[in-house]
């Protein structure tokens, strides 16, 4: 009775309180998986800003991915609408049922399979009932999308010492040799041209894409026949995802899955640097394992793509990484 009143008195702040607990339940339950052993949460771990410290991701049967899982606590306060490192899906909630039929990832047939799992379990019968109250029988897709979404929005990652620096107009808030750094990443580094310093919290991210000089060299000799099976199968949305993650010599081509434009060949979605001192490894193979390798590729893979050579000295790479620990 109490909470049949509850349920129709709910307003629309509560009823999205709802959909987040609900959300987390899914984002942290093995059923959601075809073996009973892989969660959202198992990619995407809390501890580790919602990365795995994994090279590329391992999902059912112990199945290997292509790619570096990316950090969820971004996802809101980086203000991103395309998602996936090349940009495949532009709603969250398609790309947070995307991983539950992916064949390396959850492993579910299709979304029927996954549906029918969900609804075997009275506790979600009732969670969904009241989450979604107007929904009309049993539950769908898009309600286990929204919930997922609801979590997915509601992670915030903590305030960083480069927030406090900024909103508080705290100068102590970063160290010295942080403070070189952030002149660093804004002046001679032009790191702040792509993981822009826009917005509050920064999004660290410019939401396009760049050619990024990792790993194209290792598929550049069958880069013909690649690129010509990707045109005639021109796949979209989670049929790229399950394609890509169980190829990795077309992963490495990028964008160019989305879009079949030979002038997308190798270009993936910049990555906001929020929290970036836990997500090791990194870029979009995982193939650079430590902070200190991830600058020094990019500082000097960007030089070479603005034709501009950027020399900085050690002490200068430590004061970029200062403030890249500090974001
Ligand atoms: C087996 C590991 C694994 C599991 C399980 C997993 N993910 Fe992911 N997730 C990844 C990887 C890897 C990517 C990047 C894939 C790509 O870009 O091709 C990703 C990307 C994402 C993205 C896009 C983020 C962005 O910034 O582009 C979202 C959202 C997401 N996952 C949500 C979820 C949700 C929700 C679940 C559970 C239903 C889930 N993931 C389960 C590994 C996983
Ligand atoms: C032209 C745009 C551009 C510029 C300029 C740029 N980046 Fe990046 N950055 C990217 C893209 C795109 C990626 C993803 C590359 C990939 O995964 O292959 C990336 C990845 C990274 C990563 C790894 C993040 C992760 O989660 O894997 C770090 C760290 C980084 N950049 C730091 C820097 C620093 C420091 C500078 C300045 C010296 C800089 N970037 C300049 C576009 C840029």
């Amino acid at each position: 009775m109490k909470s049949h009143t509850a349920v129709v008195k709910s307003d629309r702040t509560s009823l999205i309180s709802l959909r987040v607990t609900l959300g987390k339940q899914l984002f942290n339950d093995v059923q959601l998986s075809a073996d009973n052993t892989i969660r959202c949460a198992s990619c995407h771990i809390p501890e580790k800003a919602y990365t795995d410290g994994r090279r590329v991701a391992i999902g059912v049967y112990g199945h290997m991915g292509s790619r570096n899982t990316p950090s969820l606590a971004t996802v809101e306060a980086s203000g991103d609408n395309t998602f996936f490192w090349d940009g495949r899906r532009t709603m969250l909630e398609q790309a947070v049922l995307d991983p539950l039929t992916n064949p390396v990832e959850m492993g579910f047939q299709d979304q029927a399979e996954l549906v029918q799992k969900v609804e075997a379990n009275a506790e979600y019968r009732v969670a969904f009932a009241q989450a979604f109250p107007d929904g009309k029988s049993g539950i769908t897709p898009n309600e286990i999308a929204s919930a997922l979404v609801a979590y997915v929005r509601s992670l915030k990652s903590p305030e960083s010492a480069y927030d406090r620096y900024v909103s508080h107009d705290d100068p102590s808030a970063l160290s010295p040799r942080a403070q070189l750094g952030l002149a660093i990443f804004k002046g001679k580094g032009r790191c702040a041209e792509c993981h822009l310093l826009q917005g509050s919290p920064a999004m660290l991210t410019d939401h396009a894409y760049h050619r990024t000089g990792v790993g194209l060299d290792a598929v550049n000799q069958h880069l013909p026949e690649l690129t010509q099976a990707i045109i005639e199968r021109s796949l979209h949305g989670a049929a790229i995802g399950d394609r890509v993650a169980m190829h990795a010599d077309e992963a490495q081509l990028g964008r160019f899955n989305v879009t079949q434009d030979p002038a997308d060949i190798g270009l993936f979605r910049t990555p906001s640097l929020r929290g970036v001192a836990s997500t090791a490894p990194y870029m979009h193979d995982g193939s650079v394992a430590t902070l200190d390798d991830a600058i020094d590729r990019e500082v000097y893979y960007r030089s070479l793509e603005a034709d501009h050579p950027l020399q900085l000295t050690i002490e200068e790479r430590e004061d970029l990484k200062a403030f890249l620990q500090a974001l």
